[in-house]
């Protein structure tokens, strides 16, 4: 990210500030920000607004849809195991490898951005349509956290593993310790550390985790989440990606959903299961995922000066996405093709 981005991300910030006040009393669904701000108000409106949503006469499967242009990839990955029949579980687990081993995504695995001392730490979660899931936090120098979130959840009673007993446990599977820190990601982290930043850097540049979701010709859906977190993040910060609920969330009677962005601001809504539950009650995915970043935007006080973005994909086979600021967009592939789309935002403007 160069300066003059920055600096546009600076003033694009302040003015998304402003917007977010003036749009307070005009928001469409929940009827201002006020009106949002109140669960029971909000939710009675999403109860209101599903009635006249129309039920999908077909259920659209298999499909996979994931978060950010490093979505095209993993959906092509995770589509090659749909399309031979095979289970929602692997193919999402294959599909966000793809980003995890990609030194060019940096926010994801190999190559990500590490913490503020150097150090790549990985955050990732997996669940299935049985509310099975697994879950790693702070893992280190293993390069596909989403398999070892995924053998804590077959080989251990265990829902997730942190830190030092993540990798212990890891190795015991046979994982093997690499190096992560690439010389790009070592030489912007000295650039950064330099420049005396005190602070880590949580801002609307380094929010592009993979999250999939994928419905398999069974019917059955599955859910990943993966991220090498927030750049510079203090050691030992674990976002929403590795929490069951904030970053990831299945539920087979409704449907799925993942989240991209400052991940406290998903853990502090409980998002992904905040959607699934919009869902539940009627809303389509879309409405969910609006009803959610609005949830946000109302009771967090500076939500303006992060991004989030909501994918949410129901068991219909229904794909719906909202975000905070413009720029969030993610990719669906099925049988009729993939394809690339920019969510639609609660703040004007884009942020590139
Ligand atoms: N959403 C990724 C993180 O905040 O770590």
């Amino acid at each position: 990210m160069t300066k003059s981005k920055m600096s546009q991300q600076h003033k694009s910030l302040l003015q998304g500030r402003r917007d977010l006040l003036k749009l307070a009393a005009a928001l469409p669904l929940a009827g201002g920000l006020s009106a949002c701000a109140s669960t029971t108000a909000s939710d009675k409106s999403a109860t209101a607004a599903a009635t006249s949503t129309p039920k999908p006469s077909a259920v659209r499967k298999p499909i996979v849809v994931s978060t950010w242009e490093h979505g095209m990839p993993a959906n092509a990955a995770a589509w090659q195991v749909l399309a031979a029949g095979g289970s929602a579980l692997d193919a999402v687990e294959q599909g966000v490898r793809v980003p995890e081993a990609d030194p060019a995504v940096r926010t994801v695995g190999y190559g990500g951005y590490p913490d503020a001392s150097g150090e790549v730490t990985l955050d990732a979660c997996i669940m299935d349509h049985q509310l099975n899931c697994g879950s790693v936090a702070g893992l280190k120098r293993i390069k596909h956290p989403i398999s070892v979130a995924r053998a804590v959840m077959e080989k251990t009673p265990h829902v997730m593993l942190v830190g030092e007993g993540a990798l212990t446990f890891a190795k015991a599977q046979g994982f093997v310790e690499e190096n992560l820190l690439t010389e790009q990601s070592k030489q912007d982290w000295l650039v950064w550390r330099e420049q005396g930043k005190a602070k880590s850097q949580i801002n609307l540049e380094n929010h592009d985790t993979i999250g999939m979701l994928a419905l398999d010709s069974d019917g059955h859906l599955a859910g990943a989440c993966t991220t090498s977190g927030a750049a510079y993040k203090l050691p030992g910060r674990v976002g929403d990606s590795p929490l069951i609920g904030a970053g990831l969330y299945v539920d087979q009677d409704v449907g799925a959903a993942t989240a991209t962005g400052l991940g406290e601001l998903m853990i502090k809504t409980v998002g992904c299961h905040l959607v699934v539950e919009l869902m539940r009650q009627g809303l389509n995915p879309q409405q969910a995922c609006q009803r959610a970043v609005e949830r946000i935007a109302a009771k967090i006080p500076n939500a303006a000066e992060a991004q989030v973005g909501f994918l949410a994909l129901s068991v219909s086979g229904e794909v719906g996405a909202y975000c905070l600021h413009g720029g969030f967009n993610y990719a669906v592939q099925d049988a009729s093709g993939a394809t690339l789309t920019d969510a639609i935002h609660l703040l004007p403007g884009v942020v590139v």
